[in-house]
């Protein structure tokens, strides 16, 4: 294949990314977004496998089969609420081919190095790209045994954690430089040290990524998934420098830049700053008991749904938060027909969606796209908050952390300072759960026992079906 031919193949390719990226901020374009990007996946394969400087067809064919079959396998089995475990597992994989192209290129470099400044420019490359993997390699696999359960979500806090590090950090940049300047500028005292600085380096990384994660609180894994995105794009980008492929270096910038802003979102959602999370130990500050982690706060007043019924037929505006527990119970369909019974009735039904309801970013806008809920109806939380207090009817279904009031009220609260859907503001609250479980942060909700709500228990599918029914 003509040079020509591969460059124009990795722009298309490229452009098809950056459209992709762009379809998936927007429910409605979301769609063809993905397509896009699978479209511009297979061109950079298949442009990549074609291409001159690439042999043994046999062995790609053969890893693509195996890859593709469990990628497949995976996808197909996994279970919505489970998205973010995979989601961190694939990000190692990201992370372990940049510590294995970046220790294959030192062993063999792709391009002939002529002179000292192209080695040392090598060298560097493939330093910063075994230690951005390894990092993101063994932080991904430490988060998704942390949101898997089989790793306590507790945070691991030991002590002068930030000078061991910084102590890392600087023994990592050490080691680097030290390789560079003995395999490139020939010091002669570093000229044999060469593979054993660039292993210890993966050594200290791979143990810098597990103990950055570590020291991470459960509650905050999410944004520690998003910044792990982030790092395995960027550890992707400095493969592609390794190996001088101009697609790959556009491709990781992409996703390391995208992951840094989805971070970024993320942290604002919740009130932290980024730093913290980047320099570890964030959600782990030990909360002095708070009323939010004490027990029942009151006694709460249940309604059952004949009563929901006759509040709903007074209700003019009504708006829906749901949550969690909406997705373990697979509830949106049944909560779509009782959206489009209440509209074809007349009332204003609309969604109130939190940035990080649910268990991954967008979870709950995938739900109810999912159902076919109408797009136009499904609202962020900074547009709908201040229209709460003229709301009727809020019914939280399924959800928890998101619409506790002890987030505003609370400093010593785990979630104090994170926004929250203010439902409590509403003239009626009604709560769907199964009974007074707590949420993700583990705290107790003083939204419950607020006079102006009603409990509803059961699982929130059997009885939004319930609800249906009796609205029929
Ligand atoms: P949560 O606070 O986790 O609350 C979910 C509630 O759903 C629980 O209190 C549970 O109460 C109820 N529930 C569970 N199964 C149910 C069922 N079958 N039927 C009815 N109710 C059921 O959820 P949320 O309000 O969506 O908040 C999300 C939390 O997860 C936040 O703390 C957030 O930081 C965290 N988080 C978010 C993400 C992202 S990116 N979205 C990722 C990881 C973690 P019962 O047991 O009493 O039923």
């Amino acid at each position: 294949m003509e040079a020509s031919t591969l460059i124009a193949a990795y722009l298309a390719a490229a452009v098809l990314f950056i459209l992709s990226l762009g379809g998936l901020s927007s429910q409605e374009t979301a769609r063809r977004g993905n397509l896009f990007g699978v479209i511009g996946m297979i061109i950079a394969v298949a442009v990549t496998v074609i291409s001159p400087q690439v042999h043994g067809y046999g062995l790609i064919l053969g890893a693509v089969a195996i890859g593709g079959a469990v990628g497949a396998f995976l996808a197909l089995r996994v279970v919505m609420t489970a998205m973010p475990q995979l989601v961190a597992l694939l990000h190692s994989f990201v992370g372990l081919a940049a510590v294995l192209v970046g220790l294959s290129s030192y062993l063999h470099p792709y391009d002939e190095l002529n002179s000292t400044a192209q080695q040392a420019v090598h060298l560097t490359e493939v330093w910063v790209g075994v230690a951005i993997g390894a990092i993101t390699l063994t932080g991904s696999v430490i988060a998704w045994g942390k949101l898997r359960g089989s790793i306590s979500g507790r945070a691991l806090l030991l002590p002068g954690r930030h000078l061991l590090n910084l102590l890392a950090v600087l023994l990592v940049v050490g080691a680097g430089v030290a390789m560079t300047a003995g395999d490139a500028f020939g010091v002669s005292a570093l000229a044999t040290l060469g593979w054993p600085l660039l292993l210890g380096i993966t050594a200290i990384s791979c143990l810098m990524g597990m103990h950055l994660v570590l020291a991470i609180g459960g509650a905050d894994m999410p944004v520690v998934v998003s910044l792990l995105n982030s790092y395995s794009g960027w550890a992707a980008a400095a493969a592609g420098f390794m190996l001088n492929n101009d697609l790959l270096i556009v491709t990781g910038a992409l996703v390391g830049s995208s992951g840094a802003i989805l971070s970024t979102i993320m942290c604002k959602a919740m009130n932290r700053s980024i730093w913290n999370v980047v320099f570890g130990g964030f959600g782990a500050k030990p909360s002095k008991k708070s009323s939010a982690q004490e027990g029942p706060q009151g006694e709460v007043v249940q309604i059952d749904v004949d009563g929901l019924v006759d509040l709903l037929g007074d209700a003019k505006d009504i708006v829906i938060v749901p949550g969690y527990g909406m997705a373990v119970a697979r509830a949106q369909h049944p909560v779509e027909r009782f959206t489009s019974i209440l509209r074809k009735r007349g009332k204003n039904v609309r969604y109130a969606i939190h940035p990080v309801a649910g268990r991954l970013p967008g979870h709950m806008n995938v739900l109810l796209a999912e159902a076919g809920v109408p797009y136009d109806i499904v609202l962020e939380m900074d547009e709908i908050n201040g229209d709460l207090p003229d709301t009727d009817v809020v019914m939280v279904i399924g959800a928890n952390d998101i619409v506790n009031p002890s987030a505003q009220t609370d400093p010593d609260s785990p979630i104090a300072g994170m926004p929250v859907i203010e439902a409590w503001k509403a003239k009626n609250v009604i709560v769907l759960k199964r009974g007074m479980g707590s949420g993700y942060a583990g705290v107790q909700n003083p939204l419950f026992f607020k006079e102006n709500t009603r409990m509803l228990f059961g699982d929130a599918r059997d009885t939004m079906e319930k609800v249906v029914a009796a609205l029929g």
